[in-house]
């Protein structure tokens, strides 16, 4: 009985220690990166949204539920969109990208444990991947973000490809649709757009600078 709980005692102290040396590996790498300091929330699209969104690309896109698509969900968070449209399309490809390690981990373990053949998981900041193989976009980031992000989409993306996006407008941008959704007390919009060749024509040269905190 002793030898016994020596044994557990063991055990646990084995995985304490692992816990530990896991977690503080990961508060070193975000010290160093800087990214405990600026790191913002992964808040999950909501199943209403989700609905609306894929509403609209049932609608707008040509035979979706037929032709190969390759989808791209711009900081995918906890894989919300690129699973749901996997499992929707699973003809298609889907892949997220996020640079939460959190966010990630999760991501790439759900991808694993429930063997998604069509789904691709990348640790990236999205500003650094070239986007122009991708046919639609998902994006559910905030407001500034979300304009920078505009223009990266213009640039990178063919003339016909899609972006969906949740809560959050392009400014200057044409949707072919607005639909409404109830997200707990308010009421919020999902927009879907198709990028043209005048788009891109207007498309200005360079990316506003994000703004500084510092004076
Ligand atoms: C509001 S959450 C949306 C998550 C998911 N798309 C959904 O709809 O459920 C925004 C996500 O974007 C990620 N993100 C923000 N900026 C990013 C960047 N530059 N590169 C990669 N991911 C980013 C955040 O880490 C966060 O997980």
């Amino acid at each position: 009985m002793d030898f016994l709980i020596v044994i557990f005692q063991l055990l646990f102290i084995i995985v304490m220690g692992i816990f530990v040396a896991l977690f503080s590996a990961y508060m070193f790498w975000a010290i160093i990166s800087g990214r405990i300091f600026y790191s913002p929330p992964v808040i999950p699209t909501s199943k209403d949204a989700r609905k609306v969104m894929f509403d609209l690309l049932d609608k707008h896109v040509p035979d979706i539920n037929k032709k190969p698509y390759r989808f791209i969900d711009i900081g995918c968070g906890y894989g919300t969109l690129t699973f749901h449209a996997a499992k929707k399309y699973p003809h298609s490809k889907s892949t997220g990208v996020d640079f939460s390690m959190i966010a990630f981990l999760f991501s790439k373990i759900r991808c694993h444990f429930f063997k998604y053949k069509n789904v691709d998981i990348i640790y990236s900041n999205y500003f650094k991947l070239n986007l122009s193989s991708y046919d639609v976009a998902f994006c559910y980031l905030y407001n500034l973000e979300n304009q920078r992000v505009g223009q990266k989409l213009l640039k990178d993306l063919k003339p016909g490809s899609f972006v969906v996006s949740n809560t959050f407008p392009f400014k200057d941008w044409e949707p072919l649709e607005v639909a409404a959704y109830d997200d707990v007390i308010v009421k919020r919009d999902v927009y879907i757009y198709q990028i043209t060749k005048e788009m891109k024509a207007n498309e200005p040269k360079k990316a506003p600078r994000k703004k500084s905190a510092k004076k």
